[in-house]
């Protein structure tokens, strides 16, 4: 049976083939991997921070799927000269499927991890630094609940698996 082909917009298509800012950053100030629970899919995400936290550049490496390669991509893009507070409050998942011109339903996800392995780079700055800025929030954002870290990801995939495992027994 032939698969039918996802209805990807050619804006998703275009930076699936060609992506932008992707490869591992050898200078970079923070770094985030990310896993998606729906897919198992990861995501490691790059940024180089100057002294007035301004994102000066971004780059990821992604195992995921074409949308997460074109939305990794568009966020590698948007926030190049974005102050971190600026990203952390104007990326979105809902802004970056927009800015690609829509995903399928299914595969919301795949933005979701995006923007969620960015977030997850900005708070791990800050705790880095062993600061917390009043815009950051306490409890995880919806992206960053979506994208596990490695660990997490881990546990969730390996929970699931068990319970596959004793549904079949
Ligand atoms: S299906 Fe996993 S990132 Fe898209």
């Amino acid at each position: 049976m032939s698969r039918v082909p996802l209805p990807y917009t050619q804006k998703v298509l275009d930076l699936f083939r060609n992506p932008k800012n992707l490869g591992k950053m050898e200078d970079a100030t923070v770094t985030a991997v990310a896993g998606n629970p729906a897919c198992g899919d990861m995501i490691t995400f790059y940024l180089k921070i100057n002294d007035q936290e301004i994102i000066e550049k971004a780059s990821f490496e992604s195992y995921g799927c074409a949308a997460n390669i074109a939305t990794a991509s568009i966020v590698t893009e948007m926030v190049q000269g974005m102050s971190l507070e600026a990203a952390w409050k104007e990326m979105t998942w809902k802004k970056v499927t927009e800015e690609v011109g829509g995903l399928p339903s299914v595969k919301f996800h795949c933005g979701v991890l995006a923007v969620g392995a960015l977030k997850r780079a900005i708070r791990k700055y800050f705790q880095n630094k062993n600061v917390s800025p009043s815009w950051v929030p306490q409890e995880l954002s919806f992206e960053e609940k979506q994208a596990l870290e490695e660990e997490e990801l881990a546990k969730t995939l390996a929970k699931r698996l068990n319970v596959a495992e004793e549904n079949q027994s």
